[in-house]
C-alpha cells in the first residue's frame, strides 16, 4: 500500500489543484503515432491524477479537458475527443461515486453532441450529493466566456430586482463563476511547457502559484503530481504582504485566500 502522503509531510496541501493537460498530440507525434493516440494514452494520466488526488485528499481537482479555442482543430480529432470523454465518464463515473466524488462540469456543455451532454448530465446528477471530493472537468470552456456568463447572470439579477449595484464586489462576483462554491486554485500545473494560461480560470489564478513542467500529459504520473504538491508546499505565498519571518507586530497575517 502507498504511503498516505496527505498527511504525508506536506504541511500546506493545496485545497485546489488546476491541471491544463497539454502536450497529447506532441507526445503522440513523437512517436509517430497519430494525435488520437496522444489523447487517449492522456486518459490514462487523468485516472492516475484523480486516484492520486482522492488519496491525498484534495478538495478539488480541476482539470482543462477541452477549451473553446479546441473548436479550430480538424473535424475528426474534435469528435475523437468527444467519443473519449464519453468513454472516460462511462468507464469511470461508477467508481468515482462509490468514491464519494462529485463530477462538474464547466463550460458550455449544451451545445456538444447529443451524446455527450446525456452523459454528463448523467454524471453529474448521480454524484450531486457527494463529499469527498470536486472533481471538475472543464470541457468546451473558455474563461472570457464564464466571466462573460457570470456578467449576465448578475445583470440579470440587478433587472430583476434580487441584488443592488452597489453591493457588488469580488466575493459577489465570484459566486457568478464556475467556482463559486470552491477556493481558487492553490496550484496551477500546465504540461509539456507552455508559459501560458490558454483563456483557464483567468479571475481565479489571480494569486495561484504555477508550477510548469516539459513533461508531457501522457507522461505525467503519480510522482510528477507529488513533485509539484511538494514544490508548492515550500513556496512563500506573500498575496502581496511580507514572508512570514518578516512580518512584524502580532495581528498581521497573510491574507488567506
Ligand atoms: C492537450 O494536448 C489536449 C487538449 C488540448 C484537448 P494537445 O492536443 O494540445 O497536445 P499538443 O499541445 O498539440 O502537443
Ligand atoms: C489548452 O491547451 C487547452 C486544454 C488543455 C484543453 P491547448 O493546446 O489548446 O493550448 P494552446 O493552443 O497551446 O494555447
Ligand atoms: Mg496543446
Amino acid at each position: 500500500m502507498h504511503k498516505k502522503e496527505n498527511a504525508t509531510g506536506f504541511e500546506n496541501l493545496p485545497r485546489h489543484i488546476a491541471i491544463i493537460m497539454d502536450g497529447n498530440g506532441r507526445w503522440a507525434s513523437k512517436r509517430l503515432l497519430p494525435r488520437t493516440m496522444g489523447h487517449r494514452e492522456g486518459m490514462k494520466a487523468i485516472k492516475r491524477v484523480v486516484e492520486a488526488c482522492i488519496e491525498i485528499k484534495v478538495q478539488a481537482l480541476t482539470l482543462y479537458a477541452f477549451s473553446t479555442e479546441n473548436w479550430r482543430r480538424p473535424k475528426s480529432e474534435v469528435s475523437y475527443l468527444m467519443d473519449l470523454l464519453i468513454e472516460f465518464l462511462n468507464r469511470e463515473l461508477q467508481e468515482l461515486h462509490e468514491n464519494n466524488i462529485k463530477i462538474n462540469v464547466w463550460g458550455d456543455y449544451y451545445s456538444l453532441p447529443p451524446k455527450c451532454v446525456k452523459e454528463i448530465e448523467r454524471a453529474i446528477e448521480l454524484t450531486r450529493n457527494n463529499q469527498a471530493m470536486a472533481f471538475n472537468l472543464a470541457i468546451n470552456y473558455g474563461s472570457r466566456p464564464e466571466i462573460v456568463r457570470g456578467v449576465k447572470s448578475w445583470g440579470r439579477d440587478l433587472l430583476e430586482g434580487r441584488v443592488n449595484i452597489d453591493d457588488l464586489d469580488e466575493d459577489l462576483f465570484s459566486k457568478y463563476l464556475y467556482t463559486h462554491d470552491l477556493p481558487d486554485p492553490d496550484l496551477l500545473i500546465r504540461t509539456a511547457g507552455e508559459f501560458r494560461l490558454s483563456n483557464f480560470l483567468l479571475w481565479q489564478v489571480a494569486y495561484t502559484e504555477l508550477w510548469i513542467t516539459d513533461v508531457s500529459w501522457p507522461e505525467f504520473t503519480r510522482e510528477h503530481l507529488l513533485q509539484a504538491i511538494s514544490d508548492y508546499a515550500k513556496r512563500d505565498r506573500r498575496f502581496g504582504g511580507l514572508n512570514n519571518s518578516k512580518q512584524e507586530g502580532k495581528n498581521v497575517k497573510s491574507k488567506n485566500i
